[in-house]
């Protein structure tokens, strides 16, 4: 094992293939990761209660510990027990995986010089904690005191670290937010309680690039990656019902073709304002585009209750959604089908104006690959393959109308 000294180095005499990442084993994660883990790196795997953190964390362990690499798990918040328990839901059990039950961090430097490990997760960060600072467990120093003396382990001994971290909707526990600048990488699990579908994110990462995405469907024995989403997303989908709208995502390297539904009803409660309710999509951003969708198309959602949701617990973040979302809606409203071998992506602007948006033939090959025949899409959109027809829409009051034809 390499230490990292204080020492001042050339830049040519840098090693890069010592830093170079390796693999956890886990295709999915080592996508999002570019690579695996760099050593000496501390990673924050993110997310709320129950997402699947340790399940994903106790399967990388296992399939590092397979390959003959030491590895260590100090469990703060289960004990030796259930963790063994939930280790022989995930397969046979492997030597190699050294437990360390308890809530004291300064046990953690002695318990890796011990076992040799060669990758550390920490399980949960805040519920371990440093006897040489004041406050609970979860408290903010507690949780910046363990980071410190973690990062300062990690750097010291160039074993990977990695911390699990509870995140609430809300972001109201103490945490992870607080500490995402002391690490070198933050990944978030995110996925709805009554979907299989776990995604996984990079929303920092100082060794490769973010924005790839990594998919997994929880099973009774852990969670399995992934290969053909849209079979996972679009599964269950009724063509044709309105206000369901497919968008043809791009994330990452990823195409992924999702459901955007909208519901448009009477409000039910007039005095407290009508209700906006956005899953899957930023509520900021639902709530420009129905103001948009009234102001140039004369669609009034003013006194209705608007609901959006991804189909299957996805999240998507980037603007070429905006006109599926807005599509979604005017066809919910209208009670109008659109038709079900149609897809639609596109910025809108303010002005109700259709933009254009990065990756559009990753999207139309997608969408192709998967029998879809139409494609609603900004006004310099590039052809798509060949038996795909493009509606190129210059504004959203063209693009509703065209639900009507
Ligand atoms: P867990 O990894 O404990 O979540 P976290 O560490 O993020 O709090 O996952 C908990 C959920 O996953 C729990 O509801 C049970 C479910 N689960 C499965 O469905 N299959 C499995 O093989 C395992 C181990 C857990
Ligand atoms: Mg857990």
């Amino acid at each position: 094992m390499t230490s990292v000294s204080d020492a001042a180095v050339a830049l040519a005499d840098v090693d890069l293939e010592a830093a170079g990442p390796s693999p956890t084993g886990l295709d999915e994660l080592d996508r999002v990761l570019g690579g695996g883990l760099v050593p000496g790196s501390v990673t924050l795997l993110g997310g709320e209660p129950g997402v699947g953190k340790s399940t994903l964390l106790l399967q990388v362990l296992r399939i590092r510990a397979g390959t003959g690499t030491p590895v260590l798990l100090v469990c703060a918040e289960e004990s030796a027990r259930q963790v063994r328990l939930r280790a022989e839901r995930l397969g046979p059990l492997s030597d190699g995986v050294a437990l360390l039950p308890t809530t004291d961090v300064s046990a953690v430097p002695a318990a890796l010089a011990d076992t040799g490990a060669e990758l550390v997760v920490v399980d949960s960060i805040q519920a371990v904690r440093d006897p040489a600072t004041s406050g609970p467990a979860g408290s903010l120093a507690q949780v910046r005191a363990c980071t410190e003396l973690l990062v300062g382990l990690a750097k010291s001994t160039a074993v990977p670290v990695v911390l699990v971290g509870h995140v609430t909707k809300d972001g109201g526990l103490a945490g992870p937010r607080h500490l995402e600048h002391a690490v070198d990488t933050v990944l978030t699990v995110e996925g709805d309680r009554h979907h299989a579908l776990r995604t996984v994110r990079a929303v920092k990462h100082r060794f490769g690039p973010t924005g790839e995405l990594g998919l997994f469907e929880m099973l009774d024995t852990g969670l399995a990656p992934v290969t053909d989403p849209c079979a996972l997303l679009l599964g269950d989908r009724r063509p044709g019902l309105p206000g369901s709208i497919v968008l043809p995502a791009v994330e990452g390297q990823r195409s992924l073709l999702v459901e955007i539904q909208a519901l448009v009803a009477p409000t039910g409660a007039p005095t407290a304002g009508p209700r906006r309710q956005a899953q899957g999509v930023e509520s900021g951003r639902l709530s420009m585009l129905i103001a948009v969708l009234d102001t140039r198309a004369g669609l009034a959602l003013g006194r209705r209750d608007v609901f959006v949701s991804v189909v299957g617990g996805v999240r998507v973040a980037e603007p070429a959604a905006d006109l599926a979302v807005v599509l979604a809606l005017a066809s919910a409203a209208r009670h109008q089908s659109p038709p079900a071998d149609m897809v639609a992506f596109g910025e809108v602007g303010l002005g109700g104006e259709v933009r254009q948006v990065p990756h559009a033939a990753r999207r139309l090959s997608e969408a192709a690959r998967l029998g879809f025949r139409y494609a609603l899409v900004p006004p310099s959109c590039p052809d798509g393959p060949p038996g795909m027809r493009m509606l190129r829409v210059p504004d959203v009051v063209v693009a509703s109308e065209l639900l009507d034809a």
